[in-house]
């Protein structure tokens, strides 16, 4: 296993919901480190531009007004297996599919609005990461 960094995102509802310090408690009780972090408000271009492997899926205008209602935090996580991990924490895409214990399970409204994004893939977390982070924002030499 190696050590990899990825991109998670709590999502508006999460965050309009005062739930950041309960999500990313379950990131720090997982062991996976926050490398960056940083509130942003998304434009629809960027929250467009980010989602852009979906732009032609019924939900992508949807998805894009929820994104952009209203702040998101984006944090960087590394660890061995991170992606992975971060994704086994995140639960189901459809909350009705994920398991308690989840962060969707426990906490997500909807398919639409269901509380985080992590990356999928090594290939999407790097890109994911430099579309909020440069380099010198990723600090994990602790
Ligand atoms: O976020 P995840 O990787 O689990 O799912 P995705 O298939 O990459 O979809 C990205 C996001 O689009 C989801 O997290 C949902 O917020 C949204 N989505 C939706 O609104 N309706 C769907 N049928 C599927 C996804
Ligand atoms: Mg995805």
């Amino acid at each position: 296993m190696a050590v990899e960094r990825t991109l998670s995102i709590i999502k508006p509802g999460a965050v309009a919901k005062n739930l950041i310090g309960k999500i990313i408690t379950r990131f720090e009780e997982e062991g996976l480190r926050i490398i960056a972090a940083r509130m942003v408000h998304l434009t629809p271009e960027q929250a467009g531009a980010f989602y852009e492997v979906h732009r032609e899926r019924p939900f992508y205008a949807e998805l894009v007004k929820y994104m952009t209602e209203s702040p998101i935090i984006t944090l960087v996580l590394e660890g061995e297996n991170a992606i992975a991990r971060n994704r086994q924490l995140m639960g189901a895409t459809d909350p009705s599919k994920a398991l308690p214990g989840t962060i969707r399970g426990d906490f997500a409204v909807s398919v639409t609005r269901n509380t985080v994004h992590g990356s999928d893939a090594p290939e999407t977390a790097a890109t994911e990461i430099a579309f909020f982070f440069s380099q010198a924002d990723l600090i994990s030499a602790r």
